[in-house]
């Protein structure tokens, strides 16, 4: 089975992340699928709204970091950039389902979704900074937006988790429900969605991002700049080899 299901039945897309044992860790080739659909999606007129769920335990533990170390992103068309670009322009509306944890991109990627719905388990860290990298997905412009200075540094510069009663209350999240229902939550939503006339939900979307959306491809590039360089430096070397070997990182000499 592949390590990203796609399901499109009434209108609604559902992209289900499937690498439960390493937590649904985002590969390169789970990017590019991801990236893939998402662009067919947004071609087709039979394709009305898209869910991104993952299990009831885990969204995702964000990029692999194996990937990282190995494998690190080159490039706009590398598949997370290609991903990244795919959800901040998605045409048609965004959904997400999240139960567990939802680390890194697991979290800034609701940042460009419409709706989200979230299990009472759902945990949301940015923990960037302690892997030696900087925020991603125009979160550094975004997050603060949503929840103001304070919290978001709290979230990317400490690396705080927060949980799914704080997503609720700055908004990250529509609803929190029992992670055995979110799927389904979120389902029901996107089904109402995917009834409405899709010329006037597509205008005002754009209508809603549009003031600013040239902005945030301009943030996402320039953390991509950023980002890039970060990924071969010796902190965040230190940080996924530490990861890997279960031990905690050494910044000291860093
Ligand atoms: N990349 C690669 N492998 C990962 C991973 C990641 N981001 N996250 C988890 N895994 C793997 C673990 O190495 C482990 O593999 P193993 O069974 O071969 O030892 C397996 O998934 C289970 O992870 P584990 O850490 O034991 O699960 P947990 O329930 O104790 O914790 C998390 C879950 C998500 C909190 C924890 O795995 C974690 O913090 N992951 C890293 C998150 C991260 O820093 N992501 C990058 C963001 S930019």
């Amino acid at each position: 089975m592949s390590d990203v299901m796609k399901h499109s039945e009434g209108g609604v897309t559902t992209l289900t992340l499937n690498r439960v044992a390493s937590k649904n860790a985002l590969t390169a080739e789970m990017y590019a699928a991801m990236a893939d659909a998402l662009s067919e999606a947004a071609q087709d007129p039979a394709q009305r709204v898209v869910v991104l769920q993952g299990h009831e335990a885990v969204f995702t533990a964000g990029n692999d970091i194996s990937d990282f170390l190995n494998n690190p992103p080159a490039g706009a068309e590398a598949p997370v950039h290609r991903f990244l670009h795919a959800i901040a322009a998605f045409p048609k509306p965004l959904m997400a389902a999240v139960c567990g944890p939802a680390v890194g991109v697991g979290t800034t990627l609701l940042l460009h979704c419409d709706l989200v719905v979230a299990g009472d388990n759902a945990m949301f860290a940015l923990p960037f900074v302690n892997l030696g990298l900087c925020p991603e997905a125009a979160s550094s412009l975004l997050l603060p937006q949503l929840m103001g200075h304070k919290r978001a540094a709290q979230a990317l510069l400490l690396g705080d988790p927060f949980s799914a009663e704080t997503a609720l209350e700055v908004g990250l999240v529509n609803a929190v429900v029992p992670p055995t229902e979110a799927n389904a939550h979120a389902h029901a939503m996107a089904t109402r969605l995917a009834a409405k006339p899709l010329d006037a939900l597509m205008q005002s979307k754009r209508l809603m991002k549009a003031p600013q959306q040239a902005q945030t491809l301009q943030v996402m590039t320039d953390e991509g700049e950023v980002f890039k360089r970060l990924l071969l430096a010796p902190a965040a070397k230190e940080a996924f080899s530490a990861f890997l070997d279960k031990r905690k990182p050494d910044f000291s000499q860093l």
